[in-house]
């Protein structure tokens, strides 16, 4: 009997080549995965043309709503969504006024954060379609939020066509001074980069001019202890 000798099988571990390393050094840091870093409590860096670089305060979102953001939110009237609510400071708020209230944001951990603290909110793109289309008493634009997507016309267009005919739209803005500026952005955490982004900034003064091009009708706009915010009402088109 011929005997056969059966050998182990050979256990292959490759080692990353130069090539995967440069991969993995190179692949691309998204901006949902920058800001859920930002939750988590990694330091994550603003930077761009025209911005001077700064840290996201993500600590501020995470905490509670404070007396300006209640400020803003006493603008808030009636059934209210809150646009790119991150981890849904102020939607927990007006929803602990009885105020009923949706979050919505792009990034799934914002969202999870937002539940986590009691908040209803949805993982949703402001562009995409959304639940109560044209039935919100008040679209919430909070935190520099105007600056979603880099084109103000077209977000508080969209804004607006979430509202019943009075709804308003309560908007925060940048101190007064100079022009609506649009600024490629992107984020930085522990050294790698996202790809840039619009984003886009508007000063006080320069929201009479944008309502007016999307038919909205400015009600107020408010300096709180130097944070700066407006109401737009739609009125009947
Ligand atoms: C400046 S942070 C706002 C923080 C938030 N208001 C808070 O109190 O925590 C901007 C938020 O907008 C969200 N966002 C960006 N683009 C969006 C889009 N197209 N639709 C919905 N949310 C968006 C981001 O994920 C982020 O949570």
């Amino acid at each position: 009997m011929t005997e056969t000798t059966r050998r182990p099988a050979v256990q292959v571990t490759r080692p990353a080549t130069r090539a995967e390393t440069f991969d993995e050094m190179l692949a691309e840091l998204t901006a949902a995965d920058a800001f859920a870093a930002a939750l988590q409590g990694k330091a994550c860096t603003v930077w761009g043309a025209g911005t001077t670089e700064t840290v996201m305060p993500a600590r501020r979102w995470l905490a509670e709503a404070d007396a300006s953001d209640h400020a803003v939110l006493r603008r808030c009237v009636g059934a209210t969504v809150d646009i790119g609510c991150g981890p849904g400071r102020m939607t927990h708020a007006l929803q602990c006024l009885g105020v009923t209230t949706l979050g919505i944001d792009l990034v799934e951990d914002a969202v999870i954060l937002a539940r986590d603290r009691g908040a209803m909110a949805l993982q949703r793109d402001v562009f995409a379609e959304l639940p109560g289309e044209g039935r919100w008493e008040t679209a919430l634009l909070a935190d520099g939020n105007i600056g979603i997507g880099g084109d103000p016309v077209r977000l508080l267009r969209r804004a607006a066509s979430l509202l019943v005919d009075d709804g308003r739209i309560v908007v925060d803005l940048h101190v007064p001074g100079g022009a609506v500026r649009v600024h490629d952005i992107g984020l930085e955490v522990s050294g790698r980069r996202t790809a840039r982004f619009p984003w886009a900034v508007v000063p006080a003064d320069q929201i009479e001019l944008l309502a007016e091009q999307v038919g909205l009708r400015v009600l107020d706009v408010v300096d709180h202890e130097g944070r700066w915010f407006a109401s737009l009402e739609k009125g009947p088109s």
